[in-house]
């Protein structure tokens, strides 16, 4: 899952690549590099550096790097470690130069091939293979760059996008794809490509996505798309309204943080239009959705990390407004046997619609039998959305943090009106569903009630700095709140940390419990309140240490040795696990300031996971 974007143009290419690059960072961020084909010399000049793309413009402010034809990379290392041998772009013969995103699963086989044919590698990856199959196709076949791409790919097995040049065909860009997206940006007598349409946000507003097998021959003034059998094909022009510079820190420390901060902002932006006195408006997914969402008898949700955790809240809700619900991470549901029940919506959560998992997913579940399928989505322009047949929009903005913050309490909002629609078919009343979306629209308010809590959990994050590990509990919807708890500080602070149904501590975890131990839990004034204090109470009774948020009705009975409790305004059940979010998520940001890691960009991720 690593980030390309390329260029033909009469003018020096190498700032729109670069530009492009940071923009494609969220994509991973362990070492970058570039090609042009420079006209002055007709040679492939190539940098490439270990690092963040910053480290690649600083070595181009040395090494001039230039060329009206070029192709650059920001890679999260699959195949090989981060080092500068293994960064994009590969070469061959100093002739042909290519960028990839994915995973080549034969390049085993490929590469024995090819060195007995003679080729050297260079790098540990899957992709310098590529490089290789498309230089000994010129060679046999009389030069043809676009021919020699098809050759090459059809040898391929495994996901790929992927932008070709080659020094003897200086008037054209190849690109292809196959698992993983790219689109072409669309100028006056210059044109691009590139993993998103984000990353071409300055240069153009015009764009074409590439679909499954197309291989793409770009030139200056023009482009022709083929299929996968070879003819070529007309695809969509569309327009993105992603424009605009890259989003800046607006005074923040970390995009994390700004993010965290925005919250009350986006939640009401994605209520916005979607309510009216009192009702859903059922228009909200699209015109189909009405006579559709009639025969829904059940919903099964795909999604990964962060989303995935959205998902599982969002089952106490369907289910306590009698909508059967099932949820699975993508990458088990992908591979696993299932049996399809009937009438059943098939719902898939993600930021950035581009997730390799959640996207085989809905193309598998596409294949089994489902009633239709709906994704919730913060991207438009992204596969899920292109790929699904309804779509209900988070309006989070852009999320830059690789950690999701704003991206899961919107998903939360998404799924919480998609539970309200379907439970009004089974059953949810007219008064009550009032009830509920009064609740909903107190949201941006009791969100930045929890956001004062900010400067209280910079203090309490104290008591973590030396800890190696973490205990997150919850119940009910509370539960996958705790597990999102987790995840964010093993995210981005590297505390070790598990999130537990809290009743099922007794079952093995409080063997863990010392006073080395902080055990973090939420409690919101719910039904099942007394229940979790009897839990908190075998906490102490061990000597864990135990840090509370909760709601200021609650009288916890606890505070005193070994206990932290700050307290958040009086939230409703219905929107509690939203609310009691932020305070995790604020524990998390201060943990990984007091750690000094990398909060935006944590080691080893990539903000959106497009390779399986
Ligand atoms: O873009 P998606 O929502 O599909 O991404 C899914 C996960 O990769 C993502 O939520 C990941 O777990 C985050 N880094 C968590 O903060």
């Amino acid at each position: 899952m690593c980030g390309i974007v390329g260029a033909i143009a009469e003018r020096n290419v190498t700032p729109i690549l670069l530009e492009g690059l940071r923009r494609l960072e969220y994509r991973g961020y362990d070492s970058a590099g570039i090609v042009t084909l420079d006209s002055r010399d007709d040679r492939l000049h190539r940098v490439r550096t270990v690092g963040k793309v910053e480290a690649l413009a600083g070595r181009l402010q040395q090494e001039a790097v230039r060329g009206p034809l070029g192709i650059a990379h920001t890679r999260w290392a699959t195949h090989g470690e981060p080092c500068e041998r293994n960064a994009h772009p590969h070469l061959s013969n100093d002739s042909v130069a290519v960028v990839h995103n994915g995973i080549i699963e034969n390049y085993q086989e490929l590469k024995t091939k090819l060195s007995a044919a003679g080729y050297r590698f260079e790098s540990d990856t899957d992709t310098e293979v590529v490089a290789h199959l498309i230089d000994q196709s010129l060679r046999k076949n009389g030069g043809d760059l676009l021919a020699a791409v098809r050759q090459a790919v059809s040898q391929l097995t495994g996901a790929y996008s992927l932008g070709v040049i080659c020094r003897e065909d200086p008037h054209r860009l190849i690109a292809t794809r196959a698992g993983s997206p790219l689109v072409l940006g669309i100028g006056i007598e210059e044109h691009f490509i590139a993993s998103d349409v984000f990353a071409l946000a300055p240069v153009t507003q015009s764009f074409v996505f590439l679909e499954e097998g197309d291989v793409a021959e770009v030139r200056r003034d023009g482009f022709i798309i083929y299929d996968r059998e070879g003819q070529p094909v007309e695809r969509p022009l569309s327009y993105s309204g992603q424009m605009g510079s890259a989003a800046g820190k607006g005074g923040y420390r970390h995009f994390m943080l700004k993010e965290i901060f925005e919250q009350p902002g986006v939640v009401a932006e994605t209520l916005e239009g979607r309510i009216h006195q009192g009702r859903l408006l059922e228009d909200s997914f699209g015109p189909d959705a009405g006579p559709l969402f009639e025969q829904v008898q059940g919903v099964h949700i795909i999604a990964c990390g962060t989303s995935y955790h959205a998902g599982l809240v969002a089952r106490y809700w369907f289910e306590s407004l009698g909508v059967p619900c099932t949820v699975e991470v993508a990458s088990e549901y992908r591979y696993r046997k299932g049996v399809t029940p009937p009438a059943t919506l098939f719902v898939s959560i993600s930021q950035s619609g581009e997730t390799a998992d959640t996207l085989a997913a809905l193309r598998t579940a596409k294949e089994r039998g489902y009633l239709s399928t709906l994704t919730i989505c913060n991207v438009a322009e992204s596969s899920l959305v292109r790929e699904s047949a309804l779509t209900l929009l988070t309006r989070a903005g852009r999320e830059i943090g690789v950690a999701s913050t704003k991206a899961f309490t919107t998903q939360l909002v998404a799924l919480r009106l998609l539970s309200l629609m379907l439970g009004r078919r089974h059953g949810l009343s007219e008064r009550d569903e009032a009830a509920l979306v009064r609740d909903l629209e107190l949201l941006p308010r009791a969100l930045e009630g929890a956001l004062e809590l900010n400067s209280g959990i910079e203090s309490l994050a104290e008591a973590f700095a030396e800890k190696h590990h973490a205990l997150f509990l919850g119940r009910g919807p509370q539960y996958p709140i705790a597990m999102e708890g987790a995840l964010k500080i093993k995210e981005i602070s590297y505390i070790h940390a598990e999130a537990y149904p809290a009743g099922e501590l007794k079952h093995g975890p409080l063997a863990l419990v010392d006073a080395d131990m902080p055990v973090i839990c939420v409690l919101p004034k719910d039904g099942l309140l007394e229940k979790v204090l009897s839990n908190l109470q075998e906490v102490r009774a061990r000597g864990g240490q135990l840090f509370l948020f909760a709601d200021k009705e609650v009288d916890t009975h606890l505070s005193g040795v070994n206990t932290q409790v700050l307290s958040l305004g009086t939230v409703p059940e219905s929107i509690a696990p939203i609310v009691f979010t932020v305070p995790l998520q604020l524990l998390a940001y201060h943990v990984a300031i007091l750690k000094g890691t990398d909060v935006d960009q944590p080691r080893n991720l990539a903000k959106s996971v497009t390779v399986e």
